[in-house]
């Protein structure tokens, strides 16, 4: 007997065929006429399938009568044409194994709709409900478009360290990793002694894979990197998580127009896959969550993202007659209110907003011409503003060792970066995309804390 996932009985050709299939009750309903209705879902999609058990079977009443919401059970029968709305097929029951109760006194998932704040209390249990089942789902078809479009297009693929002793971003807000006592830290002279430390020096969580990514692609050509990055800035919104996936590709040879344009490339193939591949999915989305959703990605893999300097950008935020929260003028940085002016007033599509005042960018950026600009650039979506930060890098070794003195960066902490200047430079960029807030503006999912399995943030790590 052959074992199918349910997104495969709940097609027409599995008419006639005898299935074996395993999966969580999601309700039960007794008929009249001495036989059962149960509901099953094993995540292979949103649907669940039409189980109709018969009186006859021998556990009926011991076991088929005592299901409740959440018990596991395994079902051996026989795929038929559905006669119900709404589905193709349903499956008679010829035998039926209980693996597991869920005491329905005391199971939380119950009928009832749960606001996505309890749920988050329920971090263990929510990937039982169709809304986490569904982001599930979606975050596998993201990650996996990620591997597809890099692996099509001459990428490769390297892992960069979790644990570095350098800060990417130059924001300071890391996590440290330390064997220290913090009982009984050593101290020498009234400082820590790191020499007694495991690694011999401080060290921390990455915040960014790109430092390590710029080594490679300046031997290889064009790489990425994709994986889990730390931040322990303490910023309790809807966008920010204290661990969150980025992908970061790096590119030889790449100035910043060729990364917008690789970046704008991207995010269309990304978004035209999960439209093609999550179709039950992201109409779920946009019935239950956001209806903008579908269109606003369909309207985006045809259409043109807006090119704006970051210059150009403030005169348009002055001169709209908006009374914003924070002020804005020339050198401070968009807030996420400004962002989405841009991208949902202004403009009511992706800005990628570029030449950013040196002052507010880290050490790393080309420097333009007119010396107080670098070649930044942040791709800004309506709704979640910034899923993309990058920029051309700065590969003159003079202008990079100063902007680091004037960062008050040790270059000698960085000797083996400026190496890649003082050896073969060349020009490259990159960039970052959190893949978190690329599912949160997939999905219309408001809490970022929702789209990744297990949130941290200030205050909770709990699961
Ligand atoms: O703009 P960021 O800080 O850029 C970098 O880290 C560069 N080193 C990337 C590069 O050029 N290789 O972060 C990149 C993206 C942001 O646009 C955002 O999507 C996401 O990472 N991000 C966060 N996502 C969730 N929670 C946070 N605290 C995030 N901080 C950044
Ligand atoms: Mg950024």
């Amino acid at each position: 007997m052959e074992t199918m996932l349910i997104a495969h009985v709940l097609q027409r050709d599995a008419i006639g065929r005898t299935v074996r299939l395993r999966g969580w009750i999601r309700t039960r309903r007794d008929s009249k006429g001495g036989f059962s209705f149960l509901e099953i879902n094993d995540g292979s999609c949103m649907a669940n399938v039409q189980v109709v058990v018969d009186g006859k079977l021998p556990n009926y009443e011991t076991d088929v009568k005592q299901l409740t919401a959440g018990c596991s059970v395994t079902i051996e029968g026989e795929v038929r044409e559905s006669a119900g709305q709404g589905q193709a097929t349903e499956v008679h029951a010829t035998r039926l194994v209980v693996h597991g109760w869920a005491d329905p006194e005391n199971y939380p998932l119950q009928k009832k709709r749960h606001s996505f704040e309890k749920l988050r209390e329920w971090a263990h249990l929510r990937p039982r409900t169709n809304t986490f089942g569904a982001i599930a789902r979606v975050r596998n078809c993201v990650s996996r478009a990620i591997h597809d479009f890099f692996q099509s297009d001459g990428f490769l693929y390297i892992n960069t360290p979790i644990i570095t002793a350098s800060d990417c971003e130059g924001a300071g807000a890391m996590f440290r990793v330390t064997t220290l006592d913090l009982q009984n830290v050593p101290k020498s002279n009234g400082k820590i002694d790191y020499s007694l430390d495991f690694f011999d020096r401080p060290t921390f969580l990455t915040v960014s894979g790109q430092l390590e990514g710029e080594v490679f692609a300046c031997a290889l050509g064009k790489i990425y990197t994709f994986g889990p990055t730390f931040r322990a800035e303490n910023s309790n919104t809807a966008r920010h998580l204290a661990e969150f996936w980025m992908v970061e590709p790096e590119m030889a040879f790449f100035e910043l127009t060729d990364n917008m344009e690789l970046a704008e490339r991207f995010l269309k193939y990304v978004f035209g896959r999960v439209l093609a591949d999550c179709r039950e999915d992201m109409q779920f989305f946009n019935e239950r969550i956001d209806n903008t959703v579908i269109a606003t990605l369909e309207g985006i893999v045809g259409s043109q993202f807006v090119r704006l300097p970051y210059t150009e950008a403030i005169e348009i935020l002055e001169a709209s007659g908006q009374t914003f929260e924070f002020p804005i003028s020339w050198g401070t940085d968009l807030q996420s209110e400004h962002e989405r002016y841009l991208t949902e007033q202004k403009f009511r599509c992706p800005v990628i907003l570029y030449d950013y005042p040196a002052t507010i960018k880290p050490f790393y950026m080309y420097v333009n011409d007119d010396g107080r600009t670098v070649r930044a650039m942040d791709v800004l979506v309506p709704k979640v503003g910034e899923i993309i930060g990058g920029s051309q890098r700065e590969h003159r070794l003079d202008v990079l060792t100063r902007r680091m003195a004037e960062q008050g960066l040790k270059a000698d902490d960085y000797w083996w970066y400026l190496d890649l200047r003082r050896y073969g430079t060349v020009p490259h960029a990159g960039f970052g995309l959190g893949l978190e807030r690329t599912v949160q503006f997939i999905t219309g999912m408001t809490n970022i804390r929702d789209v990744i399995p297990f949130p941290r943030t200030p205050g909770s790590a709990e699961f």
